[in-house]
């Protein structure tokens, strides 16, 4: 037996109890005649001590011990001289009659302490020493709660956890596929699942009624601190429901996480339209941990000789409490914020409702009255800051977004340890692309548009599909889209029309999801479902903004593994048995 107990669990009522662990070296401390020796395992740390008494050939041994090396180490538990109660095992210390070397370590290249001296990269490329750390190996845990969690919920719901293939035909999420070439038939290729949603659908027309999996998806798109190339997807779908048995459903679920994993309550999840949210946050996924609302101010302040705002198709401002004492720089600072590119905009207008009286960036055009009337418009009071932005609508919208939440964070609104959540619904069902000339499917293609919409989806007329709603809903937490899914469309004629409209002709949505709409003609039952984004979930839990830190071995931002160093080349027959052309192999 190479332990009877592990690092972290021994205690003063163990005391004289023969013991066996192993583990790693953390640190070797030498005292006088005394050598400490704490050794690590996933339960915690537990002190090794050799004092004058230990036998001659384990004091020679521990002499030659360096961190991380992993030990066998047998001993008898006694009480501690000077205690640790910072540690569960700081009574006890281990008084050393036996040590073997399983393994000797080289100096790792980073320290593996909670506060290590390593950086990202390095940290990246020795990801297996960095997973030793307890920042690391917490935030496994956690994901490893939170998946039981969830199974728990639905297993006890009567869903059934039900795998899909890895190696399939192109999903539609709107991201770019990874594909994998086939040896057997070349020229062809599997596409990997940006999500399993039409094998989730195929399980509804086979009668698995309530079906989910803990799925890996794969998008080739572009990284930001949420988003990895390949993710887990907690993947969900019901048959003979509509969205409210979805929202109660999955509302229930988000309740019990929060509930298990974290002691966090929370009875109702409100709900809010996407028009609502784009006009009051300026986003589809408002943080409504605070309010500072966004507000149009566009009548109100053209016609008036300003130029920019009398050119702009939007106005729109929020109010930041008690900012009025923002300095000249402040606001300077604050101007360039909102000029740099990820926001876009391009000036920041500002009206301070200070002590002494209104200042304004652009009180040159407008009458105090008329400051003040948008004063009113914003609800601001004495102490406060006007922030005003215009443009094209959609991208002073979003520039409005960013503004409020940065502003939200710097007066400490955006509250840790306080959550949020929140149902938007009533997502448009298509997004027309002027540029393209042509619609996308808003969610993907197999979202029904609302009952009350249908004929005017049907019409096909342009401006009616443009106002055409979704049975789709979001789940958003503190601003962060957590989950998203949609009620599907189970009828063939509908399921056309939609090809239609997002531009497939018949041969191509055939060849495409024939399979689907096939399958459809042998009685699909209504169905919907949604897909919670099991690695943000966990960061939300965990408090993080990088899902990275909750994925056992993530991508960088540049989509590499520099642990196992891929991407990478293939060999020239490896690539010849794909049948890919070497000379067109890219350097
Ligand atoms: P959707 O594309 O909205 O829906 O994805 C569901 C959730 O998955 C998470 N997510 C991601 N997480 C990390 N990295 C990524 N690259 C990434 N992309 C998405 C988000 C998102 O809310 N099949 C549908 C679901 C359905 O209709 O049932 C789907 O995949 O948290």
């Amino acid at each position: 037996m190479y332990r009877t107990h592990t690092c972290g669990e021994l205690r003063l009522a163990d005391a004289s109890k023969k013991v066996t662990l192993a583990g790693w070296v953390q640190r070797v401390r030498k005292l006088g005649g005394m050598t400490f020796i704490d050794l690590r395992d996933r339960y915690g740390v537990t002190q090794l001590t050799v004092n004058e008494k230990t036998p001659e050939n384990i004091r020679l041994a521990a002499e030659k011990l360096g961190r991380e090396f992993v030990l066998q180490a047998e001993g008898v538990v006694v009480e501690r001289a000077s205690k640790n109660g910072k540690i569960p095992t700081g009574e006890v210390e281990i008084s050393l009659l036996e040590l073997r070397v399983l393994s000797a370590a080289e100096v790792p290249p980073f320290t593996i302490e909670d506060e290590s001296d390593g950086g990202e990269e390095l940290r990246a490329k020795y990801r297996y020493l960095d997973l030793r750390r307890n920042p690391v190996k917490n935030a496994l845990i956690l994901r490893h709660r939170v998946a039981q969690e969830a199974r728990k919920y639905l297993d006890a719901q009567n869903f059934l956890e039900i795998e899909t293939p890895f190696l399939i035909k192109s999903t539609p999420e709107g991201a770019r596929d990874f594909v994998v070439p086939s040896r057997l038939h070349h020229g062809e290729f599997y596409a990997l699942p940006q999500s399993p949603q039409t094998f989730k659908q195929l399980l509804m027309v086979a009668g698995y009624d309530r079906y989910f999996q803990i799925v890996r998806c794969f998008r080739d798109e572009d990284l930001r601190a949420d988003r990895q190339p390949e993710f887990t997807q907690i993947d969900c779908e019901m048959a003979f429901v509509e969205r409210e048995d979805i929202l109660q459903t999955f509302g229930g679920m988000m309740q019990r996480l929060f509930r298990h994993v974290l002691g966090v309550e929370f009875d109702n999840i409100p709900r809010m339209t996407y028009a609502d949210a784009m006009r009051d946050y300026g986003c589809d996924k408002p943080d409504v941990r605070f309010g500072m609302k966004i507000k149009e101010l566009t009548p109100q302040v053209q016609g008036k000789g300003f130029a920019v705002f009398d050119s702009a198709a939007y106005v729109g401002g929020i109010c930041a409490e008690g900012c009025a004492g923002y300095t000249r720089k402040q606001l300077d600072e604050l101007t360039e914020w909102v000029k740099r590119p990820q926001i876009g905009a391009k000036g920041l207008a500002y009206i301070r409702l200070a002590e002494d009286g209104l200042k304004s960036s652009i009180d040159k055009f407008y009458a105090p009255e008329e400051l003040q009337q948008v004063a009113a418009t914003l609800g601001a009071k004495p102490g406060d800051l006007i922030l005003i932005l215009s443009g094209n609508e959609k991208q002073t919208l979003n520039a409005l977004c960013e503004l409020r939440l940065e502003m939200g964070a710097r007066l400490g609104l955006r509250r840790r340890g306080e959550f949020a959540p929140l149902w938007v619904v009533d997502f448009p069902l298509l997004d027309w692309d002027d540029e393209a000339q042509r619609f996308y499917a808003m969610h993907h293609p197999f979202t029904s548009p609302q009952p009350d919409d249908l004929s005017l989806f049907m019409s096909g007329d342009r401006e009616a599909l443009k106002t055409v709603r979704a049975d789709a809903y979001d789940f958003v937490m503190n601003g962060v889209e957590l989950g998203g899914g949609s009620i599907r469309i189970f009828d063939a004629a509908i399921q056309q029309q939609m090809f239609k409209v997002l531009g497939f002709t018949p041969e191509d949505a055939g060849y495409k999801f024939g399979f689907l709409t096939n399958a459809f003609k042998f009685g699909a039952p209504p169905h919907g479902g949604i897909a919670f984004g099991f690695d943000r979930l966990c960061s939300m839990f965990g408090g993080s903004d990088s899902i990275r830190d909750y994925i056992a071995f993530p991508k960088n931002n540049a989509a590499r593994d520099t642990m196992i160093d891929s991407p990478s080349h293939i060999d020239d027959t490896q690539l010849k048995e794909l049948g890919i052309d070497i000379a067109g192999k890219s350097e």
